[in-house]
């Protein structure tokens, strides 16, 4: 597979992975109790890892990105900065999502809400760099 398939091949993949990942943030937003919160946090992260391993490993998206425009490295360096970031809030409101008291819901609810801000500017950048990247021919 050349470098310009593999980027038009992982941009449907990713789009299609994004989906997924808002239908779970959405759902975070809708559960009722911190119990179900928890569920729904676990899901989350096992799919938000998965996603993220995809983009990172050698012949992925970033790969991709990275030989086709040079130029993006250093922000591509800065999108898996975000990885690390996103992936450590999500396992942090997990696991006091597990063990928190009622009281724990509302401010579990609040940070979803900073979280799907945040993976949204993070997914616009990806969206962005692989636009530009098939623009150019890639
Ligand atoms: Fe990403
Ligand atoms: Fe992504």
């Amino acid at each position: 597979m050349t470098v310009t398939t593999t980027v038009a091949h992982a941009n449907e993949e990713l789009r299609e992975d994004h989906r997924r990942l808002h239908a779970l943030v959405d759902r975070l937003r809708a559960e009722g109790d911190t119990g179900a919160l928890a569920a729904v946090l676990e899901q989350l992260h096992a799919a938000l890892t998965a996603h993220f391993n995809a983009e990172e490993k050698p012949g992925g998206l970033y790969d991709a990105l990275g030989v086709c425009v040079p130029e993006f490295r250093r922000e591509l360096s800065g999108l898996v900065d975000d990885h690390y970031r996103i992936a450590a809030a999500v396992r942090d409101m997990r696991d006091r999502a597990r063990h928190a008291l009622g009281s724990a819901h509302d401010s579990l609810l609040g940070e979803a809400a900073q979280l799907a801000q945040l993976l949204a500017e993070h997914e616009k950048r990806e969206h962005a760099m692989v636009d530009a990247a098939i623009g150019r021919g890639a």
